[in-house]
């Protein structure tokens, strides 16, 4: 399948559909599980400086039809332990990109420097989680702030520094520009949308935080339509994310302006096979259109 193999940010990739942060990355086995089921790469769970528990259960509920609810509060065992499983995920030969979180420009610069030092192809900087106090969006919702991140890790490392971006804003493709601006060599977008939901049986709402992020199928055409005002905004790749679980929800987000792909929650439900239908898929596609590479395609229904 070389129309699939594409090269972004400097790093090269066999197919340009990646696990998503979040989603088995709690250990480089499974991180190494996906790489083997067919995917492009995998980015890490978001990893903190140090140990964090995350939110007393309930921290996760499926929503049926829309997809699923989670506010695990970016629970993770610190940079130091967690290297251990980036270590196992490279010696398999995966691809794996560094996804971090920190409450300072510093903070953030310091774990990029230990996730480059572990071997990473490239860091993926937390800017979105919506409900974790201090973190993600409270940082990444400000563009000011979001440029501090930014070029602090630039200057930090030599490796290339994707910021992952939040919908729950005014002006996401704003966010953008201002993490290009800052240096950013790719924006990933998006993460969760923030969303709640509440049993009637209880009357209480079903997640122990109250409100959470929502993934999966309703978001998806959020998550394109960040892409595609983004791609009309900037000119660094862009990493496409949100309600992916077929081929033809990838060409779409190819079609929009993604260069690459995450897929995160339909992995849960379908396992790690999910990555080789997609790109089996992707590239009959691709040829059926008169495509010959991934790149080809980024944002052709941009073209009039
Ligand atoms: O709860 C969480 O750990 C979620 C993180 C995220 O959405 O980035």
């Amino acid at each position: 399948m070389d129309c699939l193999q594409t090269r972004v940010t400097k790093v090269d990739f066999r197919n340009p559909i990646l696990l998503a942060s979040g989603i088995w990355g709690e250990s480089g086995e499974s991180l190494a599980r996906a790489y083997a089921g067919g995917a492009g790469g995998v980015v890490s769970k978001s990893i903190g400086s140090e140990p964090r528990n995350g939110y007393p259960n309930p921290t996760i509920e499926k929503l049926e039809g829309w997809g699923l609810l989670n506010a695990m509060g970016l629970p993770n065992p610190g940079i130091v332990s967690y290297g251990e499983e980036v270590r196992f995920a490279l010696s398999k030969g995966v691809r794996v990109i560094g996804s971090v979180f920190g409450g300072t420009p510093e903070e953030f610069a310091e774990l990029s420097r230990s996730m480059e030092q572990l071997g990473v192809a490239a860091v993926e900087l937390n800017l979105s989680c919506p409900h974790a106090k201090g973190y993600g969006s409270e940082i990444g919702a400000d563009p000011a702030l979001l440029a501090e991140v930014v070029a602090a890790v630039k200057a930090a490392v030599h490796i290339p520094v994707w910021a992952k971006l939040t919908p729950n804003t005014q002006d996401p493709a704003g966010l953008a520009e201002a993490a290009e601006t800052a240096g950013a060599d790719a924006i990933s977008a998006i993460n969760t949308l923030r969303a709640m939901a509440i049993d009637p049986v209880t009357m209480r709402p079903v997640l122990s935080h109250i409100s959470g992020g929502l993934s999966g199928p309703a978001i998806k055409p959020i998550g394109l339509a960040f892409v595609w005002r983004a791609f009309e905004r900037i000119h660094i790749p862009i990493v496409g994310i949100g309600g992916i679980s077929r081929a033809e929800d990838v060409f779409e987000y190819v079609l929009a302006g993604a260069s690459l792909v995450e897929v995160g929650t339909a992995v849960a439900d379908r396992g790690a096979m999910l990555f080789q239908d997609l790109a089996n898929g992707l590239d009959t596609l691709l040829r059926e259109r008169g495509f010959t590479s991934v790149s080809e395609a980024v944002g052709a229904a941009h073209r009039k």
